[in-house]
């Protein structure tokens, strides 16, 4: 499924930015009126790339260290078939059941806290911030599955550098949709809702932490957390906040959803380590999601979830057992 830039027409790559904020206009307007997407948009990418359900969301292979994982990506549609999103229930096949009640036109960002400037960002300022890159991470669900997604997006840091963090901002918290109305299960008692994520602010500010907006060369489904998430390929899948609307900048440590709902299993950092094991299992290894059946071979579960050389700086001295 990796994008080679033989199948982006020459005319696009060097159309650069403009073209590709056309694109992404056109791709969100077709999202909005729910249409086909333009010709222009569909001729980006060749049609095998991409599965074809939703509107295209284009972009050029990222030549960031790391964001090009060598394994095989998943079938589509294990990756949209089988979800953790709690706000529309606690089976796997939920959220693709339940989520296309998600309203996500229009969407705002509301960005507040220790910035110099604070504000609201709406969906399309935001695809257009960034030039839109196509990077093959590995995520590691701490169910003990994992998954190799081609996502869409740019680094959370080119949203944070514009937003100037003030000196006293150490954390980034990320705070989703609770809506009632289009969540069945945001009445559950099963989260302290919103379900809310967060970041040391260098993690936040790393580049291969992500700020998605489509996978396998289209916008997101409402069911992978549309229209904006975040990916963060070292930490445990539940660190990737879905259907972002609010992104607070503090000093102090925030809670986060899992964490305040069993401490002892979901610490803060929750990086990706096989020598800690989860309180009810171990986490060594992993299964391949649509690889080889519930009985077949498990992989090593790789430190930092393969992505050490990248980000293990970042933990330096810091003792893992106790900052799981
Ligand atoms: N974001 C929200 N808002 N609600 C959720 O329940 N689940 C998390 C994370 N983000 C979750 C969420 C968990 S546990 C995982 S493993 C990943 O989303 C799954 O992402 P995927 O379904 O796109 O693979």
């Amino acid at each position: 499924m990796k994008l080679q830039s033989s199948d982006i027409t020459p005319r696009e790559l060097v159309q650069g930015r403009r073209g590709a904020l056309r694109h992404l206009l056109a791709s969100s307007s077709a999202l909005a009126l729910g249409t086909m997407p333009s010709v222009g948009a569909a001729q980006a990418l060749a049609p095998t790339q991409r599965p074809g359900k939703l509107a295209p969301l284009p972009a050029k292979p990222s030549a960031l260290p790391g964001a090009q994982a060598m394994d095989k990506p998943t079938a589509y549609k294990d990756a949209s078939g089988y979800n953790n999103f709690y706000e529309f229930g606690t089976d796997k096949s939920d959220p693709a059941a339940n989520a296309h009640t998600l309203k996500t036109t229009p969407w705002t960002v509301d960005i507040e806290g220790l910035v110099k400037k604070p504000g609201r960002w709406a969906l399309e300022d935001l695809l257009a911030l960034s030039p839109m890159e196509e990077r093959i991470y590995r995520l590691r669900c701490v169910e003990g599955w994992s998954m190799v997604i081609p996502w869409v997006g740019y680094s959370l840091a080119e949203l944070i550098k514009r937003l100037e963090p003030m000196g006293s901002a150490k954390y980034v918290e990320f705070v989703t949709l609770a809506d009632p109305k289009t969540m069945p299960f945001v009445g559950s008692r099963t989260l302290d809702w919103p379900y809310t994520e967060g970041l040391r602010l260098d993690e936040a500010m790393h580049p291969l932490t992500l700020l998605a907006f489509g996978m396998y060369g289209e916008i997101l489904p409402n069911q992978n957390g549309a229209p904006v998430r975040l990916v963060v390929p070292w930490k445990y899948g539940f660190k990737s906040a879905k259907s972002i609307v609010k992104i607070r900048f503090s000093e102090r440590q925030p809670a986060t959803a899992w964490n305040k709902a069993a401490p002892q299993e979901y610490g803060f950092y929750s990086n990706v380590n096989p020598e800690v094991d989860h309180p009810r299992w171990s986490q060594a290894s992993e299964r391949r999601l649509g690889e080889d059946g519930i009985f077949g071979k498990k992989r090593k579960t790789l430190m930092f979830n393969g992505y050490q050389a990248q980000v293990g700086q970042l933990y330096a001295g810091l003792d893992l057992k106790k900052f799981y």
